[in-house]
């Protein structure tokens, strides 16, 4: 396995691999890998000859200066994983790498990125595709995975890849969830212990609302009333947002469902009082099938 820090090696690289017909695959993260990466891994590697994987806190996603202090960096077991994984190529550039100074450019996105954690984390989504724009450039794959989990952000950047012509199939990989339900992300390592015990309120939730649509509930407010409720017995949970929306167009679902809906959440875990820890924010979703 190679580990590479710069563009222009990666570019290199990717030059090298493309005329010798190899196909890439590129599972951009940001480190603290966990399963749900690795079945990123194995979905690029069933879609490609190579499979390269990017580690960056990319400072430019991050709306709380707290939220980036905090999360999680473990380099070095990141790249034993890899290299158990498979993976070809590690791209591990630093900030000054990936936003030189003086950046002025970036990627804007449009309605798809202002509803949901667009709402809640301005700047977050333009962070991502800009980014994510520069990683394409970089690694120069032919498909890149990106977990459902993130369902908006697998959404904008299906979207940024047609609208800007890059020459990349966007792919989704399923969410991985742990044995009680809880969906696998680098952020679960930062829950106060309490808080991680209440998590699976998420999973619970969606499934409420998921039985409820199977047994005839088509009433929007009705069904968001209820996850409501469900997540409201967790008693170090908030609620950042909880909502109905169009699969598609990430548009506010009809009052009345008729087609399939996403159940999108995001939800703040506290630590409890006399606890340590910051808040941690978990998200998850489901669509809906009426
Ligand atoms: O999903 C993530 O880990 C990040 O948002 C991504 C896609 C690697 C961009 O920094």
């Amino acid at each position: 396995m190679e580990v590479v820090h710069t563009i222009r090696e990666l570019q290199r690289l990717a030059d090298a691999e493309r005329s010798a017909g190899q196909r890439l695959a590129l599972v951009p993260t940001m480190g603290a890998l966990h399963d749900g990466h690795l079945s990123l891994v194995r979905e690029g590697r069933k879609r490609a000859d190579r499979v390269w994987l990017t580690i960056f806190v990319n400072p430019t996603q991050f709306n709380d200066p707290k939220d980036l202090a905090v999360y999680p960096r473990t380099l070095e077991e990141d790249l034993a994983k890899c290299e158990a994984a498979g993976v070809d190529v590690v791209f591990a550039p630093n900030a000054k790498e990936m936003v030189p100074e003086g950046s002025q450019t970036r990627v804007e996105v449009g309605e798809l990125g202002l509803p949901l954690c667009g709402g809640t984390r301005p700047g977050h989504f333009s962070g991502v595709t800009t980014i994510v724009s520069k990683l394409f450039l970089a690694a120069k794959p032919h498909v890149a995975v990106f977990g459902e989990k993130d369902y908006q952000q697998l959404a904008i950047l299906r979207r940024m890849a047609r609208d800007l012509n890059f020459d990349v199939e966007v792919v989704g990989g399923k969410t991985v969830r742990e044995a009680d339900g809880v969906a696998l992300s680098s952020r679960n390592v930062n829950l106060h212990p309490e808080a991680r015990r209440q998590a699976p309120v998420l999973v619970r939730a969606l499934e409420a609302a998921q039985r409820a649509v199977a047994s005839g509930e088509r009433d929007s407010r009705a069904i968001v009333q209820l996850v409501r409720r469900e997540i409201d017995k967790a008693p170090l949970a908030r609620i950042d947002y909880a909502e109905l929306r169009d699969p598609d167009s990430l548009g506010l679902a009809p009052a009345e469902l008729a087609g399939p809906a996403l159940l999108a959440l995001a939800v703040h875990f506290h630590p409890p009082q006399d606890g340590d820890g910051a808040s941690v924010r978990l998200i998850d979703n489901r669509v809906l099938y009426p």
